[in-house]
This record gives C-alpha cells, structure tokens and sequence, in this order.
C-alpha cells in the first residue's frame, strides 16, 4: 500500500480532491487515535470508491469537559500507519486554527430535541459540536461531481442519526454509509478511549457487553426484557458507573416504555447504553 499524502490545509485538500477528480469519493471523519473499528470504516470506503479521504481532527466544540479534550489520546504517526495499511489516499489533519480559523462558530447547527436524549443530557452541547464540525468537513470534502459518501460507526448511534437527519433536513449531497461495530474477542466495542482504560478497567468494563448479551437474549426469546437485571449486573462493577441502559426505538430513539418489562418482548429495538470506567466514557449499543 503507498503512503496517503497529508494535508493540513483546506486549500490543499480541495486542490487534492480537484485533481484526483475521482468518480466516487469516500469520506471518513476520524478524531484519530485510529484502531480496527476504524479500519472497517476505511475498508468499506475503500471497496466503495476510487478515492479514499479521511480526517484526523479532536474537535474541541463536541467535548463539554476540558479535560476530556486535553487527554483524548493524539497518536498521528501511528494513524498514519492504519491509514497507510487500510489504502486510504487523503488524510486531511488540519490545526484548530485551520478549521476554526474565525474563532468558535456564531452560528450553529441546533440537533433539537435529539440532540438532548442520552449522550445530550451527559454531555450538553456535545451534539452541536459535532454536527459543527462534521458539517464543515461534509463541505471540505465534497468532490462536487461524482458519487460522495461519508462513513460512521453504528457505535454512535445517536450521533449516526443526527447526521442523518442533518444530510436529510438540510439537503446535503452525500450519502451515508453506517459501518458495524467492531469488538474485541470478549465483546468490548472498540473506542479510541478503550487506550485510556488500564487492564483491569478493560476487564471490569466488560459488563457493558454482558447486560447487552442478558437483554438481546431475552429479545430473541420473546421475553419479557426485565432491564432491572442488567441495571444490577453493573451494581455488581464498582468501578463502572452506569449512566444509562435503555431499550429504543430504532427510527425515533424514544423509549420503549412498552413491553420492556413484564410482557414479552415483540417489534423491533435498541439497546443504548453508556457507563463510566476510572473517569473514562464508554458507550455501546445493539439493535434488537
Ligand atoms: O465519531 C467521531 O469520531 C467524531 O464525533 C466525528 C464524527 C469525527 C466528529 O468529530
């Protein structure tokens, strides 16, 4: 596989993208700190298109916490490497300054009442930051002609689904492509936060995975999914802290507060959870 080319710049990339003129680009937006759920997203980029961009940028408008940002891991030589042996050809890593460069934006994208379930009630305003950024890289990347795809994990559901909605509402000219969760051998999703865990932090972490496993057995029984049980398999972890474990609904992301419980399970849902490991986020998620 040959080295991607980097570009710091907004100018470079376009002039990049100009002159591959490609007749299908796929775009995959990464805050770096790259590992194999990454990887799927490059892979699938890769067998979809004839030119592969990605970005490595921490925006800092989606941390609601300074210290999150300050130690979210920046490991660029190494996601060159994954970039390198995944066959991207782009990777745009541009500076705060580059992006922002008039300061935080004044206007921004409102993700509504969405935005404010969930990951939006623990982090306020993370959402926002996000859409922000992502639409700014929508636009960056945009080859102007030709088929344009962008990529995401399924592991942020909720923010897939902003995104969607945001493409949707607002008419952008791409289309999104929604990537499988990658886990380790004992089920752990893969995260670029999963290097800030210790073993032992891994280790206990993984009763994310067992409450999901407990509740999408009962799901695929038809049973009554009884949620008390796996909220007790994680009082059961004193170095994880539960947030939420909640069952959705796949299209609207509100609770099923039907047949969670005591009558048996039908229809379709989704598993959202979100847990905290030694001051750590984690979230997972599984449709059932
Ligand atoms: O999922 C992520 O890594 C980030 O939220 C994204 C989409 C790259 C925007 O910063």
């Amino acid at each position: 596989m040959k080295t991607p080319k980097v570009i710091t710049t907004r100018a470079d990339l376009k002039s990049a993208i100009r002159e591959a003129n490609p007749a299908s680009l796929g775009f995959v937006p990464t805050m770096g700190a790259l590992h194999s759920g990454h990887g799927q997203l490059f892979a699938q980029a890769r067998a979809e298109n004839e030119l592969v961009v990605i970005s490595v940028f921490v925006n800092e408008l989606q941390f609601n916490d300074v210290e999150d940002y300050r130690r979210y891991p920046r490991t660029l030589q190494a996601d060159l490497e994954v970039a390198r042996a995944a066959g991207v050809d782009l990777v745009f890593a541009p500076e705060p300054e580059e992006i922002y460069h008039a300061g935080k934006p004044l206007i921004r994208l409102d993700t509504g009442e969405l935005g404010s379930l969930y990951e939006g009630a623990s982090r306020p305003g993370h959402f926002d930051g996000m859409l922000a950024v992502v639409s700014k890289l929508l636009h960056l990347a945009d080859p102007g002609r030709g088929d344009y795809r962008a990529y995401f994990g399924q592991k942020d559901a909720q923010q897939l689904m902003l995104i969607r909605r945001m493409v949707a509402d607002l008419d952008y000219p791409v289309q999104i492509r929604a990537v499988p969760i990658v886990r380790t051998e004992n089920g752990l999703a893969l995260s670029s936060r999963n290097a800030l865990l210790s073993d032992e932090q891994q280790a206990s972490a993984l009763v994310i995975h067992r409450a999901i496993e407990l509740i999408a057995g009962r799901a695929a029984r038809n049973e009554p999914l009884h949620l008390d049980d796996a909220v007790g398999l994680f009082q059961m972890e004193p170095d994880v802290e539960l947030d939420y474990f909640v069952v959705v609904d796949p299209d609207t992301l509100q609770e099923l507060a039907f047949n969670c419980q005591d009558t048996p399970f039908t229809g379709e849902g989704l598993i959202l959870v979100a847990a905290v490991v030694g001051g750590v986020r984690l979230i997972d998620n599984q449709p059932i």
